[in-house]
């Protein structure tokens, strides 16, 4: 809050055609009246195979395809902040949850990069997706010497799939909300299902926070979060 009552221009993303964008909306309704800037994105997330068959499923970041509609979007936001930096504005970008975890920010800076800017950079640490949903659900994330993966899934559970080799492991999967059947069915047959919570649009209206089991039948929207705990130890202390 700070960061953004400091800056000298606070700059939101948005999509042709939507006004405001949610990042925007959360701010603004934490700091009604705060002036945000827009900046327009193609947000079409970027496949699970990578743009070109082997990038790392983010959506954004360096790692997507430069020629591309995403791009050239990052590369036009960048040049709408040249004159913003050229003239020692200090400006604020506002993303959904962490700007390290899956955001737009990090693809911004490199076009900025790409421009030949070159300006310090800090970010502000924010809650991610999982974290809410996991207070919202009463899920603990980890405990002793487990471990988590966070996933994609944007074009299927095959992530899912690897990451539950590990019965140890917590499971968290983003940009699954279309496979949701998908991803219900292949908990149930790894016997993960049971603890499994979905959470769509946390903290936006239209909020769901519910176990996945009673979720399975139906899709959800690209906002939607899935945590799957480990498997729960079983009474003999048999080898899962
Ligand atoms: C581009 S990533 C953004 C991640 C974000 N930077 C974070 O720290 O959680 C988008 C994915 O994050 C998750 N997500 C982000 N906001 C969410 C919300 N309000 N409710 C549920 N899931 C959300 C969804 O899995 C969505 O597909």
């Amino acid at each position: 809050m700070e960061v953004l009552v400091a800056a000298d221009r606070v700059v939101a993303p948005v999509t042709p055609g939507a006004t405001p964008g949610r990042a925007e909306a959360v701010v603004t309704d934490a700091l009604p009246g705060l002036s945000v800037t827009r900046l327009v994105f193609d947000m079409t997330p970027d496949s699970d195979e990578g743009p070109a068959g082997g990038g790392t499923g983010g959506t954004g970041g360096s790692t997507g395809n430069e020629a591309g509609p995403r791009a050239a979007s990052h590369l036009a936001a960048a040049r709408q902040l040249v004159p913003w930096l050229a003239a020692g504005e200090h400006v604020a970008f506002v993303t959904l949850g962490d700007p390290n975890v899956y955001s737009t920010f990090p693809a911004l800076v490199d076009a900025l990069g790409r421009l030949g800017v070159e300006v310090p950079v800090a970010t502000v640490p924010g809650i991610t997706a999982f974290q809410d949903l996991a207070a919202r659900s009463g899920t603990v994330l980890l405990d002793g010497t487990q471990s988590l993966s966070l996933v994609t899934a944007l074009d299927g559970p095959r992530h899912v799939a690897d990451a539950l080799r590990d019965p140890d492991r917590t499971v968290v999967v983003y940009k699954g909300g279309r496979h949701v059947p998908a991803i219900a069915a292949l908990l149930a047959e790894h016997g993960r299902l049971e603890g499994a919570v979905l959470g769509e649009l946390l903290g936006l209206p239209g909020e769901r926070v519910e176990p996945l089991a009673g979720a399975a039948g139906r899709a959800a929207s690209y906002l939607a979060t899935v945590i799957v705990p480990p498997a729960p130890a079983t009474s003999t202390g048999e080898e899962r």
